[in-house]
């Protein structure tokens, strides 16, 4: 039956670094893709079997059996707004990519004519993760609107089997539930990325198999746009709060570091508690009380001695 059927044309709407990553899966499933944009795309759409327009007008007049919008986060209400419904056909189709979910939703129910069928989805994939294939890869949905036994039904159905022919992992979920996941674990993810790119990490000699992941992870998340993380940021509620649970957090740390170093130099300042140079009545009491990570410092006599053998060299 599947054969049988016309591809669907697909209308990308926003033809960044996203948009394009996408269309190839689409064409790749055998679909007509579409695309309109705010920049020129037109010798790159040439080059790649798209109808490229910026005039929405145009694109509109191929009747497209779903939008898909591929803009960023920040621009999207205004791009949404922007797009001459009247000119659609009735079972027209609306999905989005954004990295959001709850936003998206709202905003389709608030402009969309009623007759327009919504399904939100997230690609948990981008074209870094997803450079080798969608097998295996989280692609997280949820169909809003969809008008059931109709035409749109089935549309929906093909544009969400794209996905699943390319080996993802369909999840559905809804979109506060998404938003809820998203900012615990994507949004830290980036923020954690930023953080350390702010730190102009290296790749050294002696490389760990951990530091090795946090140069990736460097990596892919700069190579995303600052306005997909402030989009991240600003439209997910739940965002704000894992800012704060991360600033809690790493505080925690640094308190935990400076109050045990604090507890053993007042020991030794003021209780004048001997530290043994070769840690061992230090190692003993650590044994005898159960302490897991022993920690020893020199005595103040051995550092001074250190120091005078430097000078005599
Ligand atoms: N990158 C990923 O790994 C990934 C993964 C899953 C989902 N997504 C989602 O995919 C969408 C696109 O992401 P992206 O990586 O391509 O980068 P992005 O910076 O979030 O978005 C770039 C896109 O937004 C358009 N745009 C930006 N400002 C605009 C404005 N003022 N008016 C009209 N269009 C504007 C750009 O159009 P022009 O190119 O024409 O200027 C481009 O198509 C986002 O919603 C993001 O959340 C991204």
């Amino acid at each position: 039956m599947e054969g049988e059927e016309p591809p669907l044309k697909i209308a990308i709407i926003g033809f960044g670094n996203f948009g394009k990553f996408i269309a190839k899966g689409l064409q790749r499933q055998g679909h007509v893709v579409l695309a309109t944009s705010r920049s020129d795309y037109t010798t790159y759409c040439r080059e790649h079997r798209i109808q490229f327009s910026r005039s929405m007008d145009a694109i509109c007049e191929e009747k497209p059996d779903v939008w898909l919008i591929c803009s960023s986060i920040l621009s999207t209400e205004n791009v949404v707004r922007s797009i001459p419904f009247h000119k659609l056909k009735p079972n027209t189709i609306f999905a989005d990519v954004l990295s959001v979910k709850q936003f998206p939703r709202n905003l389709f129910l608030d402009v969309l004519p009623p007759e327009f069928g919504i399904v939100c989805t997230h690609p948990m994939f981008g074209p870094e993760s997803g450079k080798d294939g969608w097998a295996g890869l989280p692609f997280v949905f949820e169909p809003v609107r969809i008008a059931h036994g109709s035409l749109q039904a089935r549309n929906c159905q093909r544009f969400l089997s794209i996905f699943e022919h390319e080996g993802c992992r369909m999840v559905q979920m809804s979109c506060e539930e998404h938003d809820r996941h998203a900012a615990g674990s994507q949004f830290i993810t980036h923020t954690i990325g930023r953080i350390l790119s702010q730190l102009k990490l290296e790749s050294t000699p002696i490389n760990t198999k951990g530091y090795e992941t946090l140069l990736k992870l460097t990596e892919n998340t700069v190579s995303d746009s600052f306005d997909l993380y402030y989009g991240l940021f600003v439209y997910n509620v739940n965002a704000k709060e894992q800012i704060e649970n991360l600033e809690r957090a790493f505080d925690s740390v640094k308190q935990k570091l400076f109050g045990r170093l604090h507890e053993l130099l007042i020991k030794q300042m003021v209780e004048r508690v001997p530290l043994a140079v070769d840690g061992s009545s230090e190692r003993r009491r650590m044994e005898d009380s159960k302490v897991s990570a022993p920690y020893f410092l020199p005595r103040a006599e051995a550092m001074m001695d250190l120091s005078s053998l430097r000078r005599a060299r």
